[in-house]
């Protein structure tokens, strides 16, 4: 027994004095963590910045309650910029963000190539949730040379040419809208425009880049736009509040977001898989995005079976589902928001629309180029509603932004500088002017596709589809606005108009 009670009293010695080191371990761990967390403090405390939450967890509680409120954080962005100046810094634990809205820094950063995207934000977009997203696609591919090599096999895709041969699938889908309208037009139903033109910008990018034709007014059910809404919305979360996941109440919302990457995932391998096909049965294929994508898979090596290869494909897959729709959706839905609260900018567009048209119901590639007010409705669109409303950059290199020392990693927020006053006079007035050929050019300070070598692919691509969905729009009906609707933004990972914007449609008169 005596042999017994000393084996218990040295167990229980021992387990004492593992505890005791293994508290001593994690309380060392977490001072260290916390001089380390004082130390970033340090190196950055010169540049100016709203006061810290906390210590540790800097900015996050005011991101975190800026993602579940209805505020948006863009706004709270601005308000900053306004009070803190061009250079700002923000913290989140020991990561520091430098807000940065210099036309200089702005151009020296984005327009070279040195500066690679921020690791910190594009490599957690590799996974959602931990499901793999927008993986090393376009969007996210950190490494120059991969990207560079991905958008040269992508280029093709978005030559002129091949652009200029997409105007009759801008223009099918679009009637196909002008259909819906005719239906109910004059009906006094109103019609959440938003949800319309989403069809129409899924349409166009499952037909135009992956040769698909989903034709969304007749199915009603599909579960894609869905989809996307849901990984947007999750990206949000994701991304602004470490923590979220932790949460048993968010469980639903992040096995929604789950399975949405899921889906898209899969369909992209269906789709993948079934232009494989037509290939090797020797069918014509078109020169489109899913083509081009087939040809990344050959990058790193000629066996393009390897799992590297096929994930990649999917990568860019999810990447252009993306990128490729919500975007434009929501520019069209705000600029036929801004045109039903401005009648004389309305009346113009209109009077440019029909003189350029008249009774023509297809919209030929040569008339876009005449559109030049339209064109200045959706530029001014994107300046006070940049849909993607910003971009950042890893500095390797310490670098000298108005006078401060800038080390680390630099956000450019297009939102912010859209909306400063001295950038942009009475910054918050809709005004399509600002933009005529004879008005000065903004300097760096306008960005709603980022700008430099990673500017956006589809930019041209996306223009051509909202100048005809607008231009028809405008040609065959009279849109005016349900009143007593928001005319609020909301944050779901693209900004778009947060009442859908709600209108009664007529014939023209
Ligand atoms: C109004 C519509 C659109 C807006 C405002 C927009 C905006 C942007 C912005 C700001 C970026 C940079 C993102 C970043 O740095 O994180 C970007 C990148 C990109 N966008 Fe768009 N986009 C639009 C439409 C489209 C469309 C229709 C497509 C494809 C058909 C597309 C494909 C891409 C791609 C592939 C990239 C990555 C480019 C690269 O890094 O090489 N976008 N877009």
């Amino acid at each position: 027994i005596a042999f017994f009670q000393k084996d218990t009293i040295m167990i229980s010695e021992w387990v004492s004095y593992m505890m005791f080191y293994l508290l001593a371990t994690v309380f060392c761990a977490v001072l260290t963590y916390c001089m380390y967390v004082h130390h970033v403090h340090q190196k950055y405390d010169h540049i100016p910045g709203p006061p810290r939450d906390s210590f540790l967890l800097g900015h996050i509680p005011t991101f975190s309650r800026g993602a579940k409120s209805d505020n948006l954080v863009q706004d709270l962005f601005l308000q900053w910029a306004e009070k803190y100046g061009p250079v700002y810094r923000l913290n989140s634990f020991h990561y520091v963000v430098i807000k940065v809205h210099c036309p200089e820094a702005t151009k020296t950063i984005l327009m070279s190539p040195k500066y690679t995207k921020d690791p910190f934000v594009y490599k957690r977009l590799f996974n959602l949730f931990g499901k793999r997203f927008l993986g090393n696609g376009l969007v996210t591919a950190m490494d120059h040379d991969d990207w560079y090599r991905q958008r040269r096999i992508m280029d093709p895709a978005f030559s002129s040419t091949y652009l200029r041969s997409l105007m009759g699938t801008f223009n099918e889908m679009s009637e196909r809208l002008m259909d819906h309208l005719e239906e109910i037009a004059d009906t006094k139903t109103p019609v959440i425009m938003h949800d319309l033109v989403n069809c129409v910008t899924l349409d166009v990018i499952c037909k135009a880049a992956f040769g698909v034709d989903l034709n969304l007014f007749k199915q009603t059910d599909s579960p894609f736009q869905k989809a996307v809404e849901q990984c947007l919305k999750g990206m949000v979360f994701y991304l602004r509040d470490p923590f979220f996941r932790l949460f048993p109440k968010n469980w639903k919302t992040v096995q929604q977001t789950k399975d949405a990457t899921e889906l898209l995932r899969k369909t992209g391998n269906k789709w993948i898989q079934k232009r494989k096909t037509a290939i090797e049965n020797g069918e014509d294929v078109p020169k489109d995005i899913l083509t081009q994508i087939l040809k990344t898979a050959g990058m790193w090596d000629s066996n393009t079976e390897t799992l590297k290869n096929h994930e990649l494909m999917l990568d860019n897959f999810v990447t252009f589902f993306i990128a490729g729709q919500e975007t434009t959706a929501n520019q069209l839905s705000f600029a036929i928001m801004e045109l039903g609260r401005h009648p004389e900018i309305y009346k113009r567009a209109k009077a440019e629309v029909d003189e350029i048209l008249g009774t023509k119901i297809n919209i030929p590639y040569e008339d876009l180029g005449k559109f030049t007010y339209l064109s200045q409705v959706l530029k001014e669109t994107l300046r006070l509603y940049p849909t993607a409303p910003g971009t950042s950059r890893w500095l390797h290199e310490d670098m000298v932004i108005n006078g401060l020392k800038i080390p680390g990693s630099c956000a450019f927020s297009s939102y912010v500088s859209q909306r400063l006053g001295k950038f942009f006079k009475d910054p918050l007035k809709f005004d399509p002017e600002r933009f005529d050929v004879n008005a000065p050019k903004p300097y760096y300070c306008y960005y709603p596709f980022a700008l430099g070598p990673r500017t956006c692919l589809g930019q041209v691509f996306s223009q051509m589809e909202a100048k005809v969905v607008l231009a028809k729009l405008l040609q065959r009906f009279e849109f005016s606005l349900v009143p007593g609707q928001s005319f609020d933004i909301k944050d779901t990972g693209t900004l778009r108009p947060k009442s859908g914007v709600i209108c009664n449609i007529k014939h023209c008169s």
